[in-house]
């Protein structure tokens, strides 16, 4: 048995993630339960700080364990990457978003790799976590960890292992979600699979890094064009009077082939409204183009402007116009119970709002204040849900279903209700108020 192995068998081996946000810092906690000594690097030096006086940055994630692996020493954090030479095996989970006009931004991933191969040392397995087009690993980061010398399979090894975290999930969390693997070479693959089966209750092992690659695209792909269709549906149930979320909870009821997905006002998140397009964007290079991507981005893009449309709607029927209404946004989480704002289809919606001169308010149990992003700079604060502050406003939009919120007390006080969400399905008094978008 190689040295590598032997170590992984014993949880002895070093376990370095690079990237501690939502994916690598759960994964860390859990490699940490698992009994391996740890490191943790990241660029954002107030993250490594945060983590160093016990304070989590990820509101539903908790710490604890990460300050009894630090006093236990089985735990370093740090910014200083020269420190990657301690790890045996580097788990990568940096972003990869999208750059402007929708092509991937592997900037993140290419600095991460050069910064690995700069520190290289024979014995070291590497996994690429973060979600990617097809050929990634093997394409991107092989060249540039071959050029220091050192043989793929003999020296280092290499894997993919996309990340299936769902931040806020109360059921499944790193250790009970399956774990696809695939490897550069048999024993890239073998040293990987050995690595998670100490840590996740499955592993499952895929011929090559590629078809690891795909899977996790397929997976968000499958969601992105499902909620499509049922996005399209609700549009067409508006108009012939039917409800949707009826329509959705009957066919659930069928015990096979019919699996639930809901509309909404349109996507948001790390990875939905993105890795669609990693995939998109590969498929050109085979002159292909991905015509199911393109329709699902097409409609779930529209959604923000749906909503709009019926916002503008329900004003006018108590004879108010957009103009000067005050719109009270309920949620910029882009879904329940999480602190997560990234692409939140509320922001869509706000800047819309405001374009057309609306005022806005808006309130978040899980977001204080809106700090400027890549895309929009709105400087507002979460304002209290009271009496008073739903009766000024002109009409509440929900935008995000968090667990806090009274529906029926909102309902009670608001002048008009907005609901993108279907969560006023079952308020009794003041249904006249309700308007479903
Ligand atoms: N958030 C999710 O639910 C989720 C689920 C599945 C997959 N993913 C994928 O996992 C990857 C990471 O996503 P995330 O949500 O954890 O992102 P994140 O932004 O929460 O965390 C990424 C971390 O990487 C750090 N970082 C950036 N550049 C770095 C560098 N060069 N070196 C070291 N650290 C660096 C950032 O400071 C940040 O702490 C992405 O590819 C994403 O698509 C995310």
């Amino acid at each position: 048995m190689s040295d590598l192995m032997q170590k992984i068998q014993d949880c002895g081996a070093t376990v370095g993630i690079i990237g501690l946000g939502y994916v690598g810092l759960p994964l860390l906690i859990r490699f940490g339960e698992a009994g391996f000594p740890l490191m943790g690097f990241d660029v954002d030096a107030r993250k490594i700080d945060a983590l160093l006086h016990g304070e989590s940055y990820i509101k539903h994630l908790s710490i604890e364990a990460v300050g009894r692996f630090l006093a236990d020493k089985q735990l370093v954090v740090t910014i200083d990457f020269d420190r990657l030479k301690e790890a045996d095996c580097i788990l990568i989970c940096v972003p990869t978003p999208l750059t402007e006009k929708l092509e991937p931004d592997l900037s993140y991933l290419l600095d991460t790799t050069e910064t690995i191969a700069r520190n290289l040392r024979p014995g070291q397995l590497v996994v690429l976590e973060s979600t990617t087009y097809p050929g990634t690993t093997e394409e991107m980061m092989l060249p540039r960890l071959r050029r220091t010398g050192y043989e793929l399979g003999k020296d280092f090894h290499l894997a993919f292992s996309p990340e299936r975290e769902d931040p806020g999930n109360p059921r499944f969390h790193t250790g009970n979600i399956p774990k696809v693997v695939g490897g550069a070479t048999p024993r890239c693959l073998e040293l990987a699979v050995a690595l998670y089966q100490k840590a996740v209750s499955r592993v499952v092992p895929v011929s090559s890094t590629r078809a690891a690659e795909l899977t996790k695209l397929l997976e968000n792909i499958y969601r992105n064009v499902n909620i499509a269709l049922v996005n399209e549906l609700k549009v067409l149930c508006g108009k012939m009077d039917i409800d949707i979320w009826e329509v959705i909870e009957a066919a659930s009821t069928k015990p096979f082939g019919f699996a639930p997905f809901y509309p909404g006002p349109g996507l948001g998140g790390h990875c939905i409204p993105i890795d669609p397009f990693y995939l998109s964007w590969k498929a050109r290079e085979y002159d292909f183009a991905t015509r199911f991507i393109q329709l699902a981005g097409e409609i779930n893009i529209s959604m923000p402007y749906y909503v709009l449309d019926r916002l503008t709607e329900a004003l006018n029927r108590q004879r108010k116009c957009l103009n000067g209404s005050k719109v009270l946004v309920l949620g910029v989480a882009y879904k329940k119970d999480i602190d997560d704002d990234r692409e939140s289809p509320s922001y869509v919606i706000m800047e819309l709002l405001m374009e057309r001169g609306a005022e806005i308010l808006y309130n978040d149990p899980h977001i204080p204040r809106l700090k400027p992003g890549r895309k929009h700079d709105f400087r507002l604060e979460s304002i209290p849900l009271t009496e008073e502050t739903l009766r000024e406003t002109d009409v509440v939009l929900v935008v995000t279903d968090h667990s806090q919120y009274d529906y029926e007390w909102i309902v009670e006080h608001a002048p008009l209700v907005v609901d993108t969400r279907n969560v006023t399905k079952n308020v009794g008094k003041g249904r006249e108020k309700i308007f479903k978008a």
